[in-house]
């Protein structure tokens, strides 16, 4: 049976050192990390992240603000409150929850955040920074990010030098990130999708496999290699009328098959989603950090 990567654990493990070191920031320089969160409309599943990022950030001892915008906001007032918040010496990250409605074009809001506030890692320059593995100076993607955390513990190293990793989906969000940040811990690569030939065949070639598809436990338990780690991104809602909330969350792999071929495996929910608002957290408090001229941990 798989071990459990517990993401209750690993998050709360990440916002500590993140307390902790945004308490000697304070100390030593007097700047509290501050963020700033935007979201646009009433997306349920988005208010539900938003709430749990402002939470987080007051727990960790920050400024945080929350902006909420009507659906109708404009493109040009949203992209004005973002040069505002530029300008702001008290905001250290800037971040925009996608999706944005419709008449907005979220490539320009994303281009919009100064990319030293930029703590989705979305900006080209941090995009750049990531691909060119300039990762002492780039905003990570917190999804990707957090799961690279999850990647080093449960095997116990941070080079992953003669394992072959296979990252299935190909988002700006999670897959790209990922697959990048999998190449510059030494991994051997490969990017997988909905075009791929064979995909149950690809999948068991991976030591570590990532699932970022966004399709409710798509891959099954025979598409695992014995004693992969897999880290599950996926977080779908599935009917279940026997339940009081009328659903289930699940991820993309098939949790109850793969856990008995798998060496460890991330659950969901309790998994990756943790990992995410904690990375976030540690983005703002390295973009702090750079701000005040000191050095900023690493995670
Ligand atoms: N929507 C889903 N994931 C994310 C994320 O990582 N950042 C932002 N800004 N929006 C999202």
């Amino acid at each position: 049976m798989a071990e459990r990567i517990d993401g209750k654990i690993i998050a709360a493990q990440v916002l500590e050192k993140v307390k902790a070191e945004t308490a000697k920031l304070v100390g030593e320089t007097g700047l509290q990390p501050g963020i700033a969160v935007v979201i646009v409309g009433e997306d349920s599943a988005s208010q539900f992240y938003v709430r749990s990022k402002g939470k987080r950030a007051e727990e960790c001892g920050f400024k945080s603000v929350t902006h909420r915008l009507p659906a109708e906001t404009s493109e040009a007032d949203l992209l004005k409150l973002i040069g505002e918040l530029n300008d702001d010496d008290t905001i250290h990250g800037i971040l925009v929850q996608l999706p944005v409605p419709d008449h907005i074009d979220d490539g320009k809001v994303i281009q919009a955040i100064s990319p030293d506030k930029d703590v989705d890692g979305f900006s080209f320059v941090n995009v750049g920074r990531l691909t060119t593995g300039q990762l002492g100076s780039a905003f990570v993607p917190c999804t990707p990010a957090g799961s690279m955390v999850m990647i080093r513990q449960a095997l116990g190293t941070d080079d992953l030098s003669g394992l072959s990793a296979v990252v299935v989906g190909r988002s700006n969000i999670v897959g790209k990130p990922m697959a990048n940040l999998l190449l510059a811990a030494n991994a051997t690569v490969t990017i997988a999708h909905s075009r791929t030939k064979d995909l149950p065949a690809v999948c068991r070639e991976a030591d570590i496999l990532v699932a970022a598809v966004g399709r409710p436990e798509m891959i099954k338990g025979d598409w695992v290699k014995p004693g992969a780690c897999v880290i599950d991104v996926g977080i779908n809602r599935v009917d279940a009328p026997d339940t009081e909330k009328g659903y289930r969350v699940v991820g993309d792999v098939d949790y109850e098959a793969a856990e008995k071929v798998a060496g460890s495996i991330t659950p969901v929910p309790g998994g990756v989603g943790l990992m995410t608002v904690a990375m976030l957290m540690a983005s703002t408090l390295i973009s702090a950090c750079r701000a005040a001229g000191k050095e900023a941990p690493t995670f």
